[in-house]
């Protein structure tokens, strides 16, 4: 059920989670006031309870009642990407964030969305807390049908129209005097490079992996439709039939169905439509896709391949 800005501020004022655009993809609020509606965010999505929630803030001067220490950068970081899709993980002052928050952390993150209705509704709300509004493991929302896709015709989505970058926030994380990616997002890694002087490491976690993660909620699974996808970085000239996800200014088998992304020279297209086709092969029951994984290893195009391949592993997890 869409609702306008003054029913959204009232139901969250009240204790009522409701889901709201972001220019990364929607989110499931409540506030940080009434931890009964953070209970219920963890049990709508069926989220397990040790992946911890991120702190959404109208301006960066409202870091200052959580944090004490800033670590090095951490100012400049905040002058060239906030307001925006960059979320950091910062150590919190003991008894200021509820456990339920953190999953019992000693750290919290924090993000200052740049999307001008989330804006304005943060200025009246104060702080929200914002997991993606989707079911826990399937791919987010990018616009608010999703939501009721997932919640029902009668969950209250504040419209806020088709979510520009269509991809979660990059999360930083401050380790042993270096920052560090802990998850890849919507600013690719090369873009921290002129404000940090140096390119922050790619931190990756799966069930495999001997590094251990900073919170277990990383290990879960995460943005998979139904559909089994199946990456492929060339031969697809030998496919017969099937579905392929792939790249409209790139030639597949006239006899496959093809689900394009855009061009393959635009990452930025991409990321905007992912979710959305993700979605489109569960609407339509499509049991397996092929993924036209040939791209590059950079840039934005990092972040999409993860998630193709977080979206294919899960699947036959
Ligand atoms: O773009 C976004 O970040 C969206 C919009 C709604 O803001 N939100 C989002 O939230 O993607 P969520 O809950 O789907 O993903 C947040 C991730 C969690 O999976 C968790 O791994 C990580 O942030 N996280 C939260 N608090 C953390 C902490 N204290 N330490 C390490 N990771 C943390
Ligand atoms: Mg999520």
């Amino acid at each position: 059920m869409k609702i306008k800005l003054e029913q959204a501020h009232r139901l969250l004022s009240q204790g009522h989670v409701v889901a709201v655009p972001t220019e990364t993809v929607y989110g499931l609020a409540a506030s940080l006031k009434h931890p009964k509606a953070i209970a219920d965010i963890f049990s709508l999505k069926g989220r397990p309870s040790n992946n911890p929630l991120i702190i959404h803030l109208a301006s960066v001067k409202d870091i200052h009642a959580y944090v004490h220490t800033f670590p090095n950068q951490f100012f400049a970081l905040a002058h060239a990407f906030w307001p925006g899709p960059l979320t950091v993980v910062l150590d919190v002052i003991p008894d200021t964030i509820p456990e339920i928050v953190r999953a019992g952390l000693p750290t919290a993150a924090f993000r200052i969305p740049s999307h001008p209705l989330t804006q304005e509704l943060l200025a009246k709300t104060g702080p929200l807390v914002m997991p993606s509004a989707n079911l826990s493991g399937k791919p987010s929302a990018t616009c608010s049908e999703h939501v009721e896709e997932d919640f029902g015709q009668h969950f209250p989505v504040l419209e806020g129209g088709t979510c520009a970058q269509g991809l979660e926030s990059t999360i930083l994380y401050w380790n042993k005097g270096f920052w560090e990616i802990i998850r890849l997002g919507a600013i690719a890694p090369g873009r921290f490079l002129p404000i940090l002087g140096y390119c922050p490491q790619i931190r990756s976690f799966n069930a495999k992996s001997d590094k251990e993660p900073l919170c277990p909620g990383q290990l879960h699974k995460h943005y998979a439709p139904k559909a089994h996808l199946k990456p492929l970085s060339d031969g697809f000239d030998r496919l017969t039939s099937g579905c392929i996800i792939g790249f409209e200014d790139r030639q597949y088998p006239k006899t496959c169905r093809v689900l394009n992304l855009g061009l393959s020279t635009k990452p930025e297209s991409a990321a905007q439509r992912l979710y959305a086709l993700l979605r489109q092969l569960d609407q339509e029951n499509i049991p397996e896709a092929w993924v036209d994984i040939n791209l590059p290893q950079e840039g934005l195009w990092l972040t999409l391949l993860e998630r193709l391949h977080k979206a294919s592993q899960s699947a036959r997890d």
